[in-house]
């Protein structure tokens, strides 16, 4: 199971002012606690909860559909293109740049086992688009357009461009190299989808998109590009009985939670560094990012108070971000939580050469880049502890798709505890939809004309 190491959020490591008596507070939030992660575990089958993701990891009938698909066009398709974005697209990317090999879309059919290569469209710029469509042979491209309310108007416009393309270069038969993944009932792409005969996989009901990567909405495109998806339901599976502890000092994602809640209103540091030593995981953050930010930066509470909170999080990598972001972080202003991402073993041990033993370089010889890379995440944990920083580091023995299952959801389920402690709805996201709203209208949509006129008003004076 994947560790959590909060020592240098202690305050008998970073002294009184900046750290936390942690013993004490897991004493003292012992019962709150307890009663999130019970009432969490009996609200998740109840519909208009959003909490569904919580059984993602138990759902037999999508693992046998995804696998059974997967399957039946294994050997067909040279490339699998994911249209989507936000909770449609981060947590595919993040699995799969963990797990996959890496450079995997320039290695040769043989070195990829004649798996297809896996493109991302996750945003609307026309040269990215244009410059992967000059290239990619879409009559030998899968394109797995995902996005929940059917409707987005980045994954639907990225659409309208490839399905264009397809129909011309194939005829009617374009149809099956798309599969939709969306509602299972509403929504555009739904109608779509039936209108022209897609093959479908399903959303689920309550569960938001920054929850969905244990969906088909993941399991789809690792299934296709060969992913073990047996053993990522495993890791699922393993860390959701472990979270169901309602004892705090068993339960993980409930201590990370607690730190971050504590260090934010007790301590003023609101902001979340999330930063892995593993070029593999880069993208982990990018996901911890959304899912950080969009569930808990609210204006309102649950009361209906006024309260403008959230925690911020931040992205970064070790070491590369130690050149770029650590001066910041031990000496600027002391108002962050640092979680390092540490492992333990690498797929390749790769050594260093014993040249240039005469130089001041001798003393690297003969050791592993592997030692640097957690030489470096130790002694930039213990500096940051020296400069009276808190961090956190959560230890994966190993970047599989068990132990990286198991960190995401882990990770899922410290976002929906630290929901609760704010009290704020960690399933919502206001934010974005007015956002969508506008873009809406600004694009002549049907149904928005009343929001396009204020908005040219206030385009006008702004
Ligand atoms: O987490 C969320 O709900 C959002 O980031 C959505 O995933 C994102 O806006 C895309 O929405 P949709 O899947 O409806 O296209």
């Amino acid at each position: 199971m994947i560790k959590l190491n909060y020592q240098n959020a202690d305050k008998s490591i970073i002294g009184e002012e900046n750290g936390l008596d942690i013993d004490a507070e897991f004493s003292n939030y012992k019962e709150q606690i307890a009663n999130i992660i019970g009432d969490l575990n009996k609200r998740k089958d109840k519909p208009g909860q959003w909490l569904q993701w919580m059984n993602l990891g138990y759902s037999e009938e999508t693992l046998w559909y995804v696998k059974e698909y997967a399957s039946m066009v294994e050997g067909r398709f040279e490339n699998i293109l994911v249209l989507g974005i936000g909770g449609s697209a981060l947590g595919g990317m993040a699995v799969t740049e963990a797990l996959l090999k890496p450079y995997w879309n320039y290695l040769s059919d043989e070195q990829r086992n004649g798996l297809p290569r896996l493109f991302f469209l996750d945003n609307i710029d026309p040269d990215t688009i244009t410059g992967l469509l000059s290239f990619l042979d879409l009559k030998k491209t899968l394109v797995n357009v995902i996005t929940k309310s059917g409707s987005t108007a980045e994954t639907m416009s990225q659409f309208m461009i490839v399905k264009n393309i397809l129909e011309q270069e194939l005829g009617a038969d374009y149809r099956y190299n798309v599969v939709a993944t969306t509602d299972k009932k509403t929504g555009i792409l739904r109608q779509i989808a039936e209108q022209e005969g897609y093959k479908t996989f399903v959303v689920p009901d309550d569960v938001g998109g920054r929850f969905s990567v244990f969906s088909a909405v993941g399991l789809l495109p690792f299934a296709l590009v060969g992913l073990d998806v047996d053993e990522i339901v495993n890791g699922i599976k393993d860390m959701d009985l472990a979270l169901k502890n309602t004892d705090i000092r068993e339960n993980i994602a409930a201590q990370n939670a607690l730190i971050h809640y504590l260090m934010d209103t007790k301590k003023g540091k609101n902001l979340s560094v999330m930063m892995p030593y593993s070029s593999k995981l880069k993208y982990v953050s990018d996901w911890y990012v959304q899912l950080w930010a969009e569930s808990l930066g609210k204006n309102k509470d649950k009361n209906g108070n006024d309260v403008h909170i959230g925690p911020t999080p931040i992205k970064a990598l070790g070491a590369t971000d130690q050149h770029s972001q650590i001066q910041l972080y031990n000496e600027g202003p002391n108002d962050k939580v640092i979680n390092f991402i540490r492992v333990g073993e690498f797929d390749n041990n790769l050594e260093i050469p014993p040249i240039f033993e005469y130089t001041g370089i001798g003393y690297l010889g003969g050791k592993t880049v592997n030692q640097l890379l957690n030489a470096e995440a130790d002694a930039t944990r213990v500096v940051l502890a020296d400069y009276q920083r808190p961090n956190v580091t959560i230890t994966l023995d190993r970047v599989d798709g068990y132990n990286v299952a198991q960190l995401l959801y882990m990770l899922e389920i410290q976002t929906a505890i630290a929901g609760e402690l704010y009290n704020v709805d960690a399933f919502n996201q206001p934010g974005v939809e007015q956002a969508k709203n506008y873009t809406y209208a600004l694009m002549g949509r049907k149904g928005y004309e009343e929001s396009a006129q204020v908005l040219k008003e206030k385009m006008a004076v702004s």
